[in-house]
């Protein structure tokens, strides 16, 4: 089984809303039990003695219009152990991958990729926190998961 984990900064919007999605596209294409999906923060931004917030309600509802449920998730961050249990770490924009590679490790960086390179794209997905725009967060992350689906596929997993 592969293992996939998306980050963001708080692991409130956008890398959850990556692992719902992905998720569900996983479940679609009958590959749940080839591929794993979670998600991490970089920052304890929105984790709080211990415990992480949920997913921020806007993102909720964003998936929700959708038919995905957000329900149970709590903001994590990513750990420097996490180096070895996944095969793919995928952050939102370039502000991730740097603290993603302090985080990991600089032996970890042939495993860290930027979303929107799945479809093609060299932009960052747009934040919603600071935007707003939960919607084009939404249409971005879901473009970056479908193609990431069809990379996996082609490299066999
Ligand atoms: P996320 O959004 O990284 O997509 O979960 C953010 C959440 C919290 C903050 C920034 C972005 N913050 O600065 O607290």
């Amino acid at each position: 089984m592969i293992r996939v984990m998306f980050v963001c900064h708080g692991n409130i919007c956008r890398s959850p809303m990556a692992e719902f999605i992905m998720r569900k596209l996983v479940n679609e294409a009958g590959l749940s039990d080839e591929i794993f999906v979670a998600s991490s923060a970089t920052s304890t931004e929105e984790i709080w003695h211990g415990q992480g917030n949920p997913v921020y309600p806007p993102a909720k509802a964003e998936l929700k219009k959708h038919g995905i449920s957000a329900d149970g998730k709590c903001a994590v961050q990513l750990q420097a152990s996490d180096g070895d249990k996944y095969d793919y770490f995928i952050g939102m924009d370039t502000m991730n991958i740097r603290n993603m590679k302090r985080i990991l490790g600089n032996s970890k960086e042939d495993k860290i990729y930027k979303m929107l390179t799945f479809a093609g794209r060299s932009d960052d997905v747009s934040d919603p926190w600071y935007s707003g725009d939960f919607r084009r967060a939404y249409s971005d992350i879901e473009e970056g998961c479908k193609g990431l689906l069809e990379f996996l596929k082609e490299r066999n997993f």
